[in-house]
């Protein structure tokens, strides 16, 4: 993938997509460009059956991302504003319904909008430093991406009340406390982990790690019938692939599965 792009950078890692976020002088703030460049880069990854899974993290060891760009803000009217809340919104309800599984290497600050991008991720990875939040109170305005619905999913209704109505930022260590993060690490060794996670889900059979993560995003936004029902059709599909049958084959014959994703 050679595409050049003006706020991201996209790198290949055998068959892990890395996109950075790349506006460090401005704490890798999300302005259109930003968002347009992202959702191209991810569509690009999900029609590409040789990438198994994305990594997004921030350029320098500052942030990865401080929100939305405020500095658009003054020329904002409510129909721009709207607009850019719904482009937002469904740019990172892709991530939610994409086929791979994209982790969030938070090397930084992730606040306002650059939290909202990581929750929408499947795994978020945070480096000791990280502060996290969503301080968009404090400046007379509430999350317009998805801010107010996933974080409340995430760590439920109580904190996500004190994150959202509060304003205050929160450290790494804290939010691992309240699993907003799935783990944190020293800085260092923040690309590193990120690369080991997206190793071990490339290893894992494709097809069932994208049933595992439709059926749980789905299924979240559904009555428990009905979510069970989405479980049932997503685990009988399984039983059509040949990953399955290598992974019950090489269980029988105590070797090790090669999934080919077929
Ligand atoms: N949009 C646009 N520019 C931003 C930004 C944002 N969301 N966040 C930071 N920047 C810019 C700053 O204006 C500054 O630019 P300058 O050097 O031209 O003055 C630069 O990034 C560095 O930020 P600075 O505030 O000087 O760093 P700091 O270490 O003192 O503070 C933060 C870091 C993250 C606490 C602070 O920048 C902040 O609160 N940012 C806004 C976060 C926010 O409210 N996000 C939600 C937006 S809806």
């Amino acid at each position: 993938m050679s595409k050049a792009y003006e706020t991201i950078k996209v790198e290949r890692d055998e068959d892990i997509l890395w996109i950075t976020l790349n506006r460090p002088h401005r704490l890798n703030a999300l302005n259109d460009v930003m968002m347009e460049e992202l959702y191209d880069a991810l569509m690009t990854a999900e029609r590409d059956p040789s990438i198994r899974c994305v990594v997004i993290t921030g350029e320098g060891d500052r942030a990865f991302s401080a929100g939305a760009d405020i500095t658009a803000f003054p020329k904002a009217t409510p129909v721009t504003a709207e607009a850019f809340s719904r482009y937002g919104q469904e740019v990172f309800s892709f991530i939610e319904r994409m086929s791979k599984p994209v982790i969030a290497a938070i090397n930084g600050f992730a606040l306002g909008g650059g939290l909202e991008l990581a929750l929408a991720c499947d795994f978020r990875i945070a480096a000791e430093h990280a502060e996290l939040g969503q301080p968009e109170i404090n400046l007379g305005l509430i999350p317009g991406w998805g801010g107010t619905q996933r974080l409340a999913r995430i760590v439920g209704i109580a904190r996500a009340k004190e994150l959202v109505m509060l304003g205050d930022r929160i450290k790494a260590d804290e939010a691992l406390k309240i699993g907003l993060v799935n783990k944190v690490v020293p800085y260092d060794n923040l690309r590193d982990e990120a690369r080991k996670l997206a190793k071990k889900l490339c290893d894992l059979p494709p097809i069932a790690v994208r049933y595992a993560k439709l059926a749980i995003n789905f299924g979240s936004q559904a009555p428990l019938e009905a979510g069970l029902r989405i479980e049932s059709a997503f685990m009988g599909l399984t039983f059509s692939t040949e990953d399955l049958k290598e992974g019950v084959e090489a269980f029988m014959m105590r070797r090790k599965p090669h999934f080919k994703g077929r």
